[in-house]
């Protein structure tokens, strides 16, 4: 709540850029001079007071907790805007190193997910309105390795491989991956700058996927938003609060086979799908609800007439052919296994074409958390890259797995419970 942000944002901005920079920060401090700096932080506390007073308060200053049992950005709806970016370690990244990096991940989340700038934040007015931003750290097999190879948990140890996979190396992998997500672009962007620049030392940006969601404000809340062939997408998806969303996704539905050092946390794929859609223009729009088994005006299944009916599989044409095809998505992917069950959340992404020949480089951030990612996300996916009519028009482009340490207390940094439990 706004009430909660107390002080002035960039109260120690120069100091710790002064740390962070050496030299440089001397030089510039030379330059502001003694009372120079304090008339400077005056300007940035008065310059903040005067952003925050213009803020429209239906959301811009929304905030999300990042103190818990579990990190944010998973157990929520989704805001409208996310950028993932996933990260190298520099060779020389040892166990002493991440024990330096991690708390400053940390530092900066819990900053600016409160509304309140990084510590040497440059632009100090870019961060006061959060809107409902999260920050999400996650750990690839690599980091975890350089821990103990013994605390890489048994599904993290090989990446996944599927027949139907056309992965592209610039959509592969990464030893650590921040999820940053609000309902403002700005915001966004800026956390991804300030969190890069304070991890720079330690690491090198792999790739990045920015996606996009409806705007905020535009819809009610609780509406399920739609990818850009123009489906509603995430009907079946656990509901935050529940029992069965911590079955699902903190407490795994089998028999668990994490290390103790992942309790309250999680696992984390992320798939990137090129949707073919100049392919899907030329499809009518019965084979494009017949692809997926729903309706695409109400998401309905194809058996029913609302969104959230139940689906009936045995029901059949008067020509006696399932009404709901055994390749249409929605029957392939739901799994009679219960325990093959995950949270998705996914954005939709849209860039200049590769070739004159097409519109646009458009398709599916598709992302999901899952206690165990061997047994609940991969047998799903291998179902869908077994048979799945939607295949005939995506392309399998990306994937990288990631473990979600738990969350932490003030004081505490995410990754601790790997680097000193
Ligand atoms: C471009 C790729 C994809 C598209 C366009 C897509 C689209 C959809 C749509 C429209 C639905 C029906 C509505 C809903 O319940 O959300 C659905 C359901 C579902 N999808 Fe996907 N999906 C894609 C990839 C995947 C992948 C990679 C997985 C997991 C491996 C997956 C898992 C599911 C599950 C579990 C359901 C719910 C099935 C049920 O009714 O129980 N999807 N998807």
């Amino acid at each position: 709540m706004p009430g909660t942000r107390e002080g002035a944002p960039a109260e120690h901005g120069f100091s710790r850029r002064a740390l962070l920079l050496g030299g440089g920060a001397v030089a510039a401090g030379a330059v502001v001079g003694g009372g120079g700096e304090a008339y400077a932080q005056a300007r940035v506390r008065e310059a903040v007071a005067r952003e925050r007073a213009q803020a429209d308060t239906a959301n811009a200053l929304v905030t999300q907790t990042f103190h818990g049992v579990h990190q944010s950005g998973i157990e929520m709806t989704p805001q409208a805007h996310q950028t993932l970016v996933a990260l190298d370690l520099h060779d020389d990244v040892d166990r002493a190193a991440l024990r330096r990096m991690l708390p400053i991940i940390s530092d900066d989340a819990a900053r600016l997910m409160a509304g309140r700038s990084a510590l040497a934040d440059s632009e100090p007015e870019l961060a006061i309105m959060p809107t409902g931003l999260t920050i999400t750290v996650g750990f690839g097999r690599e980091l975890i390795a350089r821990v103990d190879p013994a605390l890489v948990p048994a599904w993290l140890a090989e990446q996944p491989r599927f027949a139907i996979d056309r992965l592209e190396d610039a959509w592969v992998g990464g030893d650590l991956v921040l999820q940053i997500a609000a309902d403002d672009p700005l915001t966004v962007a800026h956390t991804r700058r300030m969190l890069l620049k304070d991890i720079r030392p330690f690491t090198t940006v792999r790739w990045e996927q920015a996606g996009f969601r409806r705007a905020w404000g535009s819809q009610r809340t609780g509406t399920t938003q739609r990818n850009l062939f123009g489906q509603v997408d995430g009907t079946v998806n656990p509901e935050p609060g529940g029992d069965d969303f911590r079955r699902v996704v903190w407490d795994g539905t089998t028999e668990d086979r994490n290390p103790a050092w992942l309790a309250g946390g999680t696992g984390f794929i992320v798939r990137r799908f090129r949707m073919l859609l100049d392919k899907w223009d030329l499809l009518d729009r019965e084979g494009r609800e017949e692809a997926v088994g729903r309706r695409l005006d109400t998401g309905a299944p194809l058996t029913g007439t609302a969104e959230y009916d139940e689906p009936d599989f045995d029901a059949v044409t008067p020509l006696g052919f399932p009404v709901i095809a055994e390749y249409a998505h929605m029957r392939r992917l739901r799994s009679p296994d219960t325990a093959q069950r995950i949270l998705r959340r996914t954005y939709n992404f849209e860039q200049a074409p590769r070739s004159a020949d097409e519109l646009s480089e458009s398709g599916l951030i598709f992302t999901a958390f899952q206690h165990d990612v061997g047994t609940q996300y991969v047998p799903l996916q291998q179902r869908m890259s077994d048979l799945d009519l939607l295949n005939e028009w995506v392309e399998h482009i990306g994937m990288a797995v990631f473990a979600i340490p738990p969350g932490c207390d003030e004081g505490g940094y995410v990754g601790q419970t790997l680097l000193e439990g």
